[in-house]
């Protein structure tokens, strides 16, 4: 039952330090003592040594992995290299992230599938923030078993009393972070010293060497089957006919077998597990890890993104969680601001509150703030914009560890470690009122709208808004006009004007306006509103065609030159931060309905033209 072979059976361990704790030739000295190397590279690491090399006659093993490195310049390794090499006894695999503070992204991307870290440092210069940090992210990322190597022992004449403070100093920090099993070893790694040989200058050592430990350590995880239920998140559904339909998916945990009871979450249908297909073979069983298709005994309405599960063991169903999130994007997170939430093979929007607490990676001290930045941990409850199947990162990384994307440019701006639902959202319901939005409008014999302008200071985005109000107020449109100057006096004047600050000022004034559309009103919302991410907000808040977005666009030189408050000149002189145009950004839209370009046109031609693209589309037809 080739097909049975579990991956765990191999050991996979991540490898942090910075290149100076000697995390290079600790891996070139692995490769090479256990005879990983090809003939080809030995020839070439022995040419380097000479022409490049530090130590001496001797290879630096160093300039091996420096060598491999090339790879990763040229680009053709990304964020993790991993590197495989095996004994008789087990088979490695290593990844190896770049040390630098600026990499967390990659040591989470490799963490996220280890067993095992191994955690650097010289012994000459001691436990560096470089250290905490990392074990502080290896506990988090659900890594329970650590070794930390302490190099290069010749700088400290190989004292044990050295080696034993560091090893209680760290072991005292490893276990309130909850790194449950630690093994400290002594090594020199240029000379290979309790790498893969036992050292002889360090007779007070009596513990295992490097290899010996990896060949040791239990990494069997498995619990009990009856606490250890499986799951299948969908990623896709087959159907190569009428007759056949399957469902694809990785099993995250636990064993399936034919005739199991099935629940479907989150809609909760229920069936039994019909047929089992690894590749092309049929199966009685699956097992953790393994690549399955699933066919059920019962037609139901499956989609990817859906979770199989043992009926009587499922998991929970929320749009709400508290969760640890690392940040990883250089420009920082903004509460509020609706991001792509990715968790197994689902997906859902994902708006972020302030943080509980940022952690101090060092004291593990619980810190105030209202965002993070790169590199940074914190404690952030999560909203989705609907339920989602999970876990706790601790009990299953698939279905507990997400990941948030810019859902503008698509990068990865963070990682995401469930702990726990937040019960709320199942306490607030909808409450749907018998008047209702059509009703309401009908009153009015109006049809609803949010005409959003939007532009930089001094674009003439209130004087437009304005003159267009009174046209339709004066036509009978019942109207309101939201301006960010007066909001800010009242239910917006907690907010300055900061990106986090922009992006709550916005988001509140989009569910105002969708308030004021409910309530059957044409909505005039006049904010410089700089960012696209909140205006799409805006938009999809929503029904279809009710959002018109005007940009009221001038160069930044003619608003400056207008001035009409000073700000621009204080702005220049320094006297005022993050002044939109000067020091903060302005995101101009991609496809507004209507763009003014005030320099070029009159307050009552603007008006005109406005009102006639709302009278050419219906938009001031009575009802
Ligand atoms: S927004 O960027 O959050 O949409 P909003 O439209 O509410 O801004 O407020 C902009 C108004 O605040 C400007 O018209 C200006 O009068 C005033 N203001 C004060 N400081 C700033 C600043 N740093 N940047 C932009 N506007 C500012």
């Amino acid at each position: 039952m080739s097909h049975l072979n579990n991956a765990r059976s191999h050991l996979r361990f991540l490898t942090c330090g910075s290149v100076d704790d000697g995390k290079s030739t600790l891996i070139g000295r692995l490769l090479h003592d256990t005879g990983s190397l090809t003939e080809d590279q030995l020839e070439q690491l022995a040419r380097h040594s000479a022409q490049f090399g530090t130590c001496g006659d001797d290879l630096d093993y160093a300039l091996l992995l420096d060598g491999l490195m090339a790879e990763r310049e040229q680009g053709i390794t990304i964020d993790v290299a991993w590197r495989y090499f095996s004994t008789a006894q087990r088979s490695f695999i290593v990844a190896d992230t770049p040390g630098h503070a600026q990499y967390t992204r990659n040591m989470v991307t490799g963490a996220s599938h280890c067993d095992l870290a191994l955690l650097l440092v010289d012994a000459s210069a001691g436990l560096l923030t470089q250290t905490w940090r990392h074990a502080c992210l290896v506990a988090l990322m659900g890594i329970r078993r650590c070794v930390l190597v302490v190099n290069k022992m010749d700088r400290v004449g190989f004292d044990a009393t050295r080696f034993t403070d560091i090893q209680n100093e760290f072991a005292a920090f490893a276990e309130r972070v909850g790194i449950a099993q630690l093994q400290t070893i002594p090594v020199c790694a240029r000379d290979g010293d309790n790498v893969v040989r036992d050292s002889t200058r360090m007779d007070w050592y009596s513990g295992p060497n490097l290899l010996a430990y990896l060949h040791a350590v239990d990494i069997d995880d498995a619990e009990p089957a009856e606490q250890n239920p499986w799951r299948v998140p969908v990623s896709w559904v087959c159907r190569p006919d009428a007759e056949f339909r399957g469902y694809a998916g990785q099993l995250t945990r636990g064993d399936v077998r034919v005739g199991d009871a099935v629940c479907v979450l989150p809609s909760g249908a229920r069936s039994t597990v019909r047929d089992i297909f690894l590749g092309d073979c049929r199966s009685e069983s699956a097992l953790a890890g393994q690549s399955v298709l699933l066919q059920l005994a019962d037609e139901l309405d499956i989609a990817r993104g859906d979770v199989l599960t043992p009926a009587d063991a499922r998991p929970s169903v929320s749009d709400q969680f508290e969760a640890d999130v690392i940040w990883l994007d250089s420009a920082p997170m903004l509460p509020g601001r609706p991001y792509r939430f990715q968790l197994g093979t689902a997906q859902a929007q994902a708006r972020l509150n302030p943080p509980k607490y940022r952690l101090n990676v060092e004291t593990l001290e619980h810190l105030a703030a209202r965002s993070l930045a790169m590199n940074e941990i914190g404690r952030v409850s999560l909203s989705l914009d609907r339920p989602l199947v999970f876990e706790a990162f601790e009990d299953n990384r698939t279905l507990g560890g997400g990941i948030l994307i810019d859902p503008l440019t698509h990068q990865t701006v963070g990682a995401v470690l469930i702990r726990f639902a937040l019960r709320r959202a199942a306490n607030i319901h909808w409450q749907a009122l018998d008047i209702n939005r059509q009703a309401r409008a009908a009153a009015k014999g109006q049809k609803p709208a949010v005409l959003w302008f939007t532009g930089l200071s001094g674009a003439g985005k209130s004087t437009l808004a304005n003159a267009l109000e009174q046209r339709l107020y004066q036509a009978g449109h019942h109207t309101y006009l939201l301006d960010g100057d007066n909001v800010r006096h009242g239910l917006n004047k907690d907010l300055g004007f900061t990106d986090v600050d922009r992006v709550e000022n916005i988001r509140r004034v989009a569910e105002v306006a969708k308030l004021m559309a409910d309530a059957g009103l044409i909505c005039l919302v006049a904010f410089i509103s700089p960012f696209r991410a909140e205006r799409e907000f805006a938009r999809k808040l929503l029904p279809d065609g009710e959002f018109v977005e005007v940009h009221v666009d001038v160069s930044l030189q003619e608003a400056e030159r207008r001035d009409p408050k000073g700000l621009y000149r204080k702005a220049r002189r320094g006297e005022l931060r993050n002044f939109t145009g000067i020091d903060s950004e302005y995101e101009a839209p991609l496809a507004p309905e209507l763009k003014i370009d005030t320099a070029q046109v009159t307050v009552e031609a603007a008006v005109e033209q406005i009102h006639a693209w709302l009278r050419d589309r219906g938009y001031l037809e009575t009802i």
